[in-house]
């Protein structure tokens, strides 16, 4: 067991934004976590990443309580993570991004940073990310012109650039094209293979995506676990396609003969997903 979670709770004044959530992340896993807009999950990957004190419950990672404990500190421990807003310096360039975030891994912030442009081991963990990346042709772009799939990978790269063991990403793939959330993602598997992952945790909303890699999907439905299972349950679980996946198929294979002009069958599941419609409102009997 990597990361646990035991009855959490976090209260926004007396707003409930989790309400009772455990889950535990074992060694190898890709983990993503879904739900509706409003559902938690932000507030969760905050509370995994020690940015948000829980209001009740604690989380472990290996071992240690990290309820609280702050982003630096739990990044000498061995977690990174990405935000759901790409958190970039627009003014740096991609190498000078990956840069930053080898110096504060290799411990040498107390030096200025101009003098550490040239320190040999930040310059080569750099370019090694970014190469890990496929960012090496853009290494002196300025972050701020890269296109929106660029700087989504720059930000999960700036997390991977901290050497973690384990990854919190919430939304890597948000906002960019259906062809660039696949390369990203293809990208960030290669990536975590690469440096030795022990666990992948994603916050994600597009189904091809959440159904395609992961080991496990964890469905939060108003700051409750409502299912935590393996994609082929999750699948099956009608109530968690109604609530939280949304069809992905049409409910009603005999009725609907010629499809939906979807023909091809991608990934595990296939089908289209009604991405911007948060599947709550809709109940069909
Ligand atoms: N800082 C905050 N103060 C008050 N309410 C918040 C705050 N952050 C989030 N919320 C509320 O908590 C709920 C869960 O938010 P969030 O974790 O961002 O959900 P998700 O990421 O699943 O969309 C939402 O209703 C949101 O409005
Ligand atoms: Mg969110």
């Amino acid at each position: 067991m990597i990361l646990e979670a035991l009855d959490i709770r976090k209260l926004y004044g007396a707003y409930v934004a989790l309400d009772g959530v455990s889950l535990s992340i074992r060694e190898g896993e890709f983990v993503s976590i879904i739900g509706p807009n409003g559902a938690g999950k932000s507030t969760l990957i905050n509370v995994l990443t020690g940015v948000l004190q829980p209001s009740a419950g604690s989380v472990r990672f290996k071992g240690k309580d990290i309820g609280g404990i702050g982003t630096v500190a739990l990044t000498r421990l061995g977690m990174a993570r990405s935000f759901q807003l790409v958190q970039i310096f627009p003014e740096l360039t991609v190498l000078e991004t990956l840069q930053a975030a080898a110096i504060s891994r290799l411990g040498r912030g107390a030096r200025l940073f101009t003098s550490l442009a040239g320190d040999s081991q930040v310059q080569a963990d750099a370019l090694e990310v970014a190469s890990l990346f496929g960012l090496s042709g853009k290494a002196h772009a300025l972050a701020r012109e890269l296109p929106q799939g660029d700087k989504k990978l720059l930000d999960v790269a700036s997390a991977f650039a901290l050497r973690p063991e384990i990854i919190l990403l919430d939304e890597p793939t948000s906002g960019v094209s259906t062809a660039d959330k696949h390369a990203i993602m293809e990208i960030l598997v290669g990536a975590a293979k690469r440096i030795g992952l022990r666990a992948i945790i994603q916050v994600e909303h597009d189904m091809d995506i959440v159904f395609g890699y992961s080991d496990r999907i964890i469905a939060l439905h108003q700051g409750k676990v409502l299912a935590d299972a393996t994609p082929a349950e999750i699948e099956a679980d009608a109530k968690v396609v109604d609530m939280v996946v949304g069809r992905r198929r049409a409910p009603h294979p005999a009725l609907s003969p010629e499809g939906r002009g979807n023909p091809e069958p991608p990934t595990p599941l296939g089908g289209e997903n009604a991405e911007p419609s948060p599947p709550m409102g809709e109940r069909a009997g």
